[in-house]
């Protein structure tokens, strides 16, 4: 498994996920710039399998069509409760839990709601994740925008973030921390919206 990090925009990640032995990639968040992207596909001789979207906010989704133009055969994939936000035709709507293959590559989808209704993390093969706006390096997404929910980011914290493996690379969706990636058993010590006792705490961040 190979992540590539692409920083786009003001401060956004967009990321590709493929294989050097099966040359199969998948982009996730083509929000802007997306020639960054899809010129690293090119250049490495990559054929696109799946658009994956973690969330609907334009930052993330704004370019999704004019990848699927280019990249027809690629799937589209969000979860239903978002992929109803974002004007493409979704082709693949994952929840909690589902599984998909990239080639060798095994992707797990997580549904964790709290920025929006129908964000989702995405695990690659065991050793990454993809967080979206769920969680960033040392804070986590804004709950004050349509369908965030500060109580429901809570839960989502704390009973899937939290139970997931400390090994775990977490790969946020924007370049708000003092780096870029980090281990997640480093951000549950670290981070203030992950290293916190109980909701009332939480909600004073
Ligand atoms: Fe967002």
């Amino acid at each position: 498994m190979e992540l590539k990090q692409i920083r786009v925009g003001a401060d956004n990640f967009c990321y590709i996920i493929y294989s050097k032995k099966d040359k199969l990639a998948a982009i996730v968040d083509p929000g802007y710039e997306p020639e960054q992207a899809i010129n690293f596909i090119i250049n490495n001789d990559l054929t696109l399998y799946y658009i994956i979207i973690t969330h609907y906010h334009s930052d993330h989704s704004y370019a999704v069509n004019s990848v699927k133009n280019q990249y027809p055969e690629a799937k589209l994939i969000a979860s239903k409760i978002d992929g109803e936000k974002i004007d493409a035709n979704i082709d693949i709507s994952v929840n909690g839990g589902d599984k998909l293959k990239l080639g060798e590559i095994n992707l797990d989808f997580i549904l964790t709601p709290g920025h929006t209704q129908g964000g989702i993390c995405i695990i690659v093969d065991n050793k990454a994740i993809i967080t979206g706006d769920t969680l960033f390096i040392g804070d986590c997404g804004r709950t004050d925008l349509p369908g965030g929910d500060l109580h429901i980011m809570y839960e989502t914290l704390k009973n899937k973030i939290m139970s997931l493996p400390d090994s775990l690379i977490v790969y946020p969706g924007h370049d708000y921390g003092g780096k870029p990636y980090d281990m997640l058993g480093n951000q549950k010590k670290t981070n203030k919206t992950l290293n916190v006792k109980n909701f009332d705490d939480f909600s004073k961040i």
